[in-house]
């Protein structure tokens, strides 16, 4: 076997020829999203190496107790923050992504093995991994269906909770252009097998659901909801699960000890200082600045002659949009990969409802977050359409993107003469530095 001779002057060079291409790229892959410097600064200080486990703080359990004056940064932060946000009474930030908080979900609320749960079939924008996650654990899987890609099969829906009666129906959509009606989903359940749960898995419309721009699924009656922190909010990779009801967080709680031990402190603490941004700084701006930018981005494409998806229905209500670009005579490898010598990151995929080939999936959170504005668009449109058909020089477009880059991002404002940014970079720097100075607290 040979071993790669790489130095650690070689891996900051990787890292800064990565950091030099990112500042000039859009990402529009609508799973990720960046978050501020400010929510990442506890990535590199001492809290990211510490267990957490004393919630409570009582006296004689902080077993761990490297994390004793940080207690306050989670249950003062990011719960409470999450609470409010999330129009919750109980919140979990144990989960370490979205599949995580899919697996504590399932093991919690899906019964006893031998149990069934429902789920959205992939063909309807389902997560790829939930039947394979619930099978594991030992439930049975069926499938909630649809007339179109878009839409459930209510009626259906009721027919197949009568004769199953499943433990729970754990509502996913992982390709989504509209979010399903959840309180109707609820009304039909709770008719059909009034003890089956509703878990709503809001992975990626986690951040339009905080900003009130896509209902919430506690006040559409479910039982809890959850998901990923890092698809449309602008936060650290991690997940989280929030109910109102005390059986239900007390029933996760006990399973969540067994299943998730270090629940990355520092990510949780990001995550607080992520959601005070949003809440104090243009969430709701940015949410709804979301949804508009991408059906008007849907409409720009279209107009230059780029097939997209469920265009009579307006192309999206949230952050996604399909291209069928092979409708269009381009392989999605080949749109993919022109569009990345053009600075412009997408997914291109298996799986996308209604497709019998692969497709193109973009998204507009990231662009958003990045202060990408509708007065921004055309040109964006116009980078993208050449890119796709190959139809002007790629450094050319590279550079105009970059330009597209170089916005303020929305959140805190921080400027060079900013107090909060000289104790960050302080902190920043004595993380780095063999001997950490010792600073002032603020
Ligand atoms: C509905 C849903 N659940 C779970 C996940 C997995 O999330 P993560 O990648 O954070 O593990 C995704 C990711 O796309 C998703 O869409």
């Amino acid at each position: 076997m040979s071993h790669p001779v790489v130095t650690l002057d070689d891996v900051l060079r990787i890292l800064t020829d990565n950091e030099t291409h990112a500042a000039r790229t859009l990402n529009m892959v609508p799973s990720e999203n960046a978050m501020s410097g400010l929510a990442k600064l506890p990535l590199l200080l001492d809290c990211y190496h510490r267990y957490f486990f004393n919630e409570g703080d009582h006296s004689d359990r902080w077993h761990f107790r490297g994390a004793q004056r940080l207690r306050e940064l989670e249950m003062g932060l990011t719960v409470p923050l999450l609470e409010e946000l999330g129009r919750a009474r109980y919140v979990t930030v144990r989960p370490l992504s979205g599949l995580n908080a899919m697996t504590l979900a399932l093991a919690t609320l899906g019964g006893e093995p031998g149990s069934t749960v429902v789920t959205v079939d992939p063909c309807n924008g389902g997560h790829y991994a939930t039947p394979s996650v619930a099978r594991r654990l030992g439930l049975r899987v069926e499938f909630l269906l649809g007339q179109d890609p878009h839409d459930l099969d209510f009626d259906h829906a009721a027919d197949l909770l009568r004769r199953v009666r499943p433990a729970l129906v754990y509502v996913d959509q992982s390709h989504c252009l509209f979010p399903i009606d959840v309180a109707r989903l609820v009304d039909v359940v709770r008719a059909a097998s009034p003890s089956t749960l509703v878990h709503v898995d809001a992975s990626h419309w986690f951040g339009l659901v905080l900003a009130g721009v896509i209902p919430n699924p506690l006040d559409a009656g479910a039982d809890s909801f959850g998901g990923s922190t890092h698809k449309t909010f602008p936060g650290p990779q991690k997940a989280v699960l929030l109910t109102r009801d005390h059986d239900i967080e007390r029933r996760i709680r006990h399973t969540q000890d067994y299943l998730i031990s270090s629940h990355h402190l520092a990510a949780t603490i990001s995550l607080g200082i992520a959601l005070l941004e949003f809440r104090d700084h243009g969430g709701a701006d940015y949410a709804r600045a979301v949804v508009a930018n991408t059906k008007t981005f849907g409409r720009l494409l279209s107009e230059r002659g780029t097939t997209v998806v469920a265009a009579d229905r307006g192309y999206s209500a949230g952050h996604q949009l399909w291209l069928d670009t092979a409708a269009d005579g381009v392989a999605p490898k080949l749109a993919s990969d022109r569009l990345a010598r053009a600075g412009i990151t997408v997914n291109f995929m298996d799986g996308l409802p209604g497709f019998a080939g692969q497709g193109v999936r973009i998204g507009l959170n990231e662009p958003t977050y990045r202060g990408v504005t509708a007065a921004d668009l055309p040109e964006l449109a116009d980078v993208f359409t050449l890119a796709l058909r190959d139809a002007a020089p790629a450094d050319m477009l590279a550079d105009r993107t970059a330009r597209l880059r170089d916005r303020p991002r929305l959140g805190a404002p921080v400027h060079d003469d900013t107090p909060l940014l000289s104790l960050a970079m302080e902190l920043a720097a004595g993380a780095l530095r063999s001997r950490p100075a010792v600073l002032e607290p603020a």
